[in-house]
């Protein structure tokens, strides 16, 4: 049995699903997605998932295709379905689109229905030489529209910005506007400056990751300094330790930027105390009824 996605109320092979060319996601990039990884067949963090999501969709004026108990059995079914192909750990990707109406920019009639579309894929482990490594990252002024808080699937400037840190054998771009560090091409940022743990500040110009917010509440269930707040690129140069969240990365440490050590150049005390934190919250959910 292969992959197994949901469409519009019915489960299919990944493979064979079929849109409308017309479909609004598909001409305009006009929907809104949520990536949810699965750690022992366990959404994690799936309320603030579907929060961001609930969020997103009102901001948009994307109607809510279901409700939230609907959205848990249905996750929680493509998660079951999926298991025997990709196991227990799994990348589930939802997207909600406007539907389907001849090309117009304005929104459509009010009984076009949005489409919604669920897929699961093996969650990629983390390179192995992490946490002797570490990654290499690149600064970019940022290229992106001003409403980054939305998780909009109209990522043609998250994806340039990416390939731009690739192109330089980096893992991430790390983006700048207006003299404010904000966060990655797909990830949010945190720096230790002056052994305090800073983040940038929520706003429209970055995503309110949902592994951003659990960092923080790990910092505090683990005194450690942390706090929300405007970061330079002088500063973000002359960082202790720079981490790059995401849920599918979890939390990765940067250890070359711009092509210059950060620090000494390897992943530091504060992301092993970190990651081990994480790394016990995960457990804990996989060991969870
Ligand atoms: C632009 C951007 N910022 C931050 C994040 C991290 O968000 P989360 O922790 O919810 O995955 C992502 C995730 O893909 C992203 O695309």
């Amino acid at each position: 049995m292969g992959s197994v996605c949901y469409l519009n109320g019915t489960y299919q092979a990944t493979g064979e699903a079929r849109i409308s060319p017309l479909d609004r996601g598909f001409i305009f990039g006009d929907g809104i997605y949520e990536v949810i990884p699965v750690y022992g067949g366990c959404l994690f963090r799936l309320d603030e998932h579907l929060q961001r999501l609930d969020d997103n969709l009102a901001e948009v004026r994307i109607k809510q295709p279901l409700k939230r108990e609907q959205w848990r059995e249905v996750l929680n079914e493509i998660v079951a379905r999926n298991q025997e192909t990709h196991g227990a750990e799994q990348s589930v990707y939802l997207q909600v689109t406007r539907g389907v109406a001849e090309r117009d920019h304005g929104f459509p009639d009010s009984h076009v229905e949005p489409t919604l579309f669920i897929m699961s894929s093996p969650l990629k482990p983390l390179p192995a030489d992490i946490a002797e490594k570490g990654v290499a990252a690149i600064t970019h002024e940022d290229i992106r529209w001003k409403n980054c808080h939305i998780k909009s699937t109209s990522l043609l400037g998250n994806i340039l910005l990416r390939q731009y840190a690739y192109d330089e054998h980096a893992a991430e771009a790390i983006l700048i506007r207006d003299g404010e560090v904000t966060e990655g091409a797909a990830s949010n940022l945190f720096a230790i400056i002056d052994g305090v743990l800073i983040t940038p500040p929520k706003g429209p110009l970055l995503l309110p990751g949902i592994t951003r917010d659990l960092i923080l509440e790990l910092a505090q269930q683990h005194q450690i300094a942390a706090c929300e707040a405007f970061i330079t690129p002088a500063q973000l140069k002359g960082a202790e330790e720079i981490w790059l969240t995401s849920s599918t990365k979890e939390i990765l440490p940067v250890t070359t930027l711009n092509g210059n050590a950060v620090n000494d150049g390897k992943p530091g005390k504060r992301w092993r105390e970190m990651s081990h934190h994480y790394q016990v919250y995960k457990q804990q959910l996989r060991d969870s009824p």
